[in-house]
């Protein structure tokens, strides 16, 4: 088989550069390891920087997240018995749109399979060969048959547990990584949410987050040590648990019932560079993880593959290779102002287990800061509503 760019990870990153590539008349083939109703079964972000909806307009996959994501204009804090909205309609003029990652996934795979583009779902074993040549290959499993594919280019859309990154040879990468001392416990409930906005809260039991799906389905988020199990979180603890961490004001609106998902996530912040080897490009989570307090780890997949997607387009187009020899730095210096956003409002929400006297106030004075400061409220605003790219 021959194809101009082998995409592998059929994730948001790879299906909505296979997306625009085709828009640009570029074929692709996608490699998936995992089944399509294994990538359709997961429940991961839920929020998308407007950035991001206009990828996925240009991707031709916007009709239902136009008609079904809720357009929130503010967050909400809560701290020390008081909630604070941080409103980045009138900070900013810009706003999010809450729609779940995996009806994202799923418009992206219906808009591939409408202009019948491939995805072949359980590849096993995918090897990334010559990739420093003009012509690198990709081998794979498929139903027991090896398959071999000659490609102009590789993708590396697969995820932090992918083969991209680790077929970039040791000498050449650099990885810098932090691993935070807790974890996140997801609940999904078919439920209406405790309220119209997203509320973020920093308790002294720990972190909790009150978040939606839409406004018939809910996910709530608790801080939890990262030696506890989904089987440790029965849902009746864990409503109890979260409804300590509220304020009473709100706690009235909590709808539980019966969780649909649980799942725990641990945290941590981990940056790859560069984000190329030879013809094997880098995006999304196969580059970087950052943790989830932000809601940026999908928007930057999908900004990786709009700086990707241009200097794959230009190549084509041109004959220039300029766009792909600058994408490494023009995405990590977006990836870098992520990281650091996503990093911080981790350190000023949550309880840190080994946390001094003199860290928690400076905690509380970062948080009463914010709560009193136009400048800091914005500065928080611009980089959740997304920075520029
Ligand atoms: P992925 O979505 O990971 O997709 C990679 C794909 O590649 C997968 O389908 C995988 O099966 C496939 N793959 C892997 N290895 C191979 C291989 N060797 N061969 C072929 N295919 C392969 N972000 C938020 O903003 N908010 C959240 O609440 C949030 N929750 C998360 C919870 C979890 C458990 C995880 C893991 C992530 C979460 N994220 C969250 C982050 C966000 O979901 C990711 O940033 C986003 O999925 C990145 O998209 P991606 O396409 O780069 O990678
Ligand atoms: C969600 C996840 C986040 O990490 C976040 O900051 C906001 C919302 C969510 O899954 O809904």
């Amino acid at each position: 088989m021959r194809t101009q760019v082998v995409i592998v990870g059929s994730g948001p990153s790879g299906l909505l550069l296979g997306q625009l590539l085709a828009m640009a008349g570029i074929e692709t083939i996608i490699l998936e390891q995992k089944s399509k109703d294994y990538v359709l079964g997961r429940i991961r972000a839920g929020v998308l920087e407007e950035g991001t909806v206009g990828l996925i307009e240009q991707a031709g996959a916007a009709a239902r997240l136009h008609s079904e994501g809720l357009v929130h204009d503010g967050i909400e804090i809560a701290f020390e018995g008081s909630r604070h909205r941080i409103d980045f309609k009138a900070l900013t003029g810009r706003t999010v749109t809450v729609y779940g990652q995996t009806e994202v996934t799923r418009d992206l795979m219906d808009a591939r399979a409408a202009i019948g583009a491939p995805t072949v779902y359980e590849a096993l074993d995918v090897d990334l060969l010559e990739l420093e040549s003009d012509r690198p290959v990709v081998r794979y499993r498929k139903d027991g048959e090896a398959c071999e594919i000659a490609c102009d280019y590789v993708a590396g859309c697969d995820g932090f547990h992918g083969i991209g990154r680790r077929s970039i040879p040791e000498d050449v990468l650099r990885a810098y990584e932090r691993v935070y001392p807790f974890g996140w416990l997801g609940v999904l409930v078919d439920q209406p949410p405790i309220s119209h906005e997203l509320i973020y809260v920093n308790h002294r039991r720990g972190f909790a987050l009150c978040s939606m799906r839409s406004m018939t389905r809910s996910r709530y988020y608790l801080q939890c040590r990262l030696d506890e199990h989904v089987e440790d979180w029965p849902d009746e603890k864990f409503w109890e648990e979260l409804t300590r961490r509220l304020d009473p004001d709100v706690v009235g609106n909590l709808r539980t019932g019966a969780s649909i998902e649980k799942s725990i996530a641990p945290l941590r912040s981990f940056v790859a560079e560069p984000m190329r080897f030879g013809r094997l490009f880098l995006a999304g989570d196969a580059a970087h993880i950052v943790p989830p307090t932000g809601a940026k780890g999908l928007n930057l997949a999908a900004s990786d593959v709009a700086y990707l997607s241009r200097a794959l387009i230009e190549r084509y187009a041109s004959g220039s290779g300029a766009g792909l020899d600058a994408y490494p730095e023009k995405a990590l210096a977006r990836v870098w102002k992520a990281v650091r956003f996503s990093w911080w409002m981790t350190q000023t929400l949550h309880r840190f287990p080994e946390s001094s006297g003199f860290d928690q106030k400076m905690q509380a004075a970062e948080l009463e800061y914010l709560f009193s400061s136009k400048a800091a409220q914005t500065a928080l605003a611009e980089n959740y509503v997304g920075l520029p790219y």
